[in-house]
């Protein structure tokens, strides 16, 4: 069974995430996506909650499995019995911090290889950051994110 691991912080989910979890489900067994629980970044959405956000969003797939995770990601991906870490690039730009983790990674744990892939060009500029901030400043952002998602940015945020 092919296993891999797709982590993230995930403050919220997109439909960016969404478009690669779909992606990864046609090419792996089995996908479990990994949110990090970095309290340390002061994220909008608790663990738990970002947890509850995806699960109600991809949770109807019984390919998909939802965890948290804290400390490396590779002792993350080799506890699950993964060996492959798939993250999204959406732009060149992302690529070189990418390629940064992806090699420490593989310095870390030499058996975990990192994929690459591309979202939909729709989601290419959409990113967790931007959509709380236009959000933050009344902008639209329904096309970007779950409805689940929408819901809980207006109970935290309005
Ligand atoms: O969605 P993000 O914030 O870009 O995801 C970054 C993430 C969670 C993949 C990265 O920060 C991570 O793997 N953190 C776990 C700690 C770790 O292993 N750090 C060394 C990475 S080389």
């Amino acid at each position: 069974m092919t296993k891999a691991v797709y982590p993230g912080s995930f403050d919220p989910i997109t439909n960016g995430h969404i478009d690669i979890i779909q992606r990864g489900t046609r090419i792996f067994d089995h996908v479990i996506v990994g949110i990090l629980m970095n309290e340390g970044k002061n994220p909008l959405f608790t663990a738990e909650e970002r947890m509850h956000l995806i699960r109600e969003t991809v949770g109807d797939n019984p390919n998909v499995e939802v965890r948290t995770f804290s400390g490396l990601l590779v002792n993350f991906v080799n506890e699950t019995g993964a060996d492959i870490v798939v993250r999204g690039i959406r732009a060149v730009s992302d690529y070189e911090y990418e390629l940064q983790m992806a090699l420490m990674n593989r310095e870390l744990s030499p058996n975990v290889e990192t994929l690459f892939m591309l979202p939909s060009v729709e989601y290419t500029y959409v990113s967790s950051r931007l959509i709380k901030e236009v959000f933050r400043l009344g902008g639209d952002i329904s096309d970007l994110v779950p409805p689940a998602v929408l819901e809980r940015l207006h109970a935290k945020l309005r």
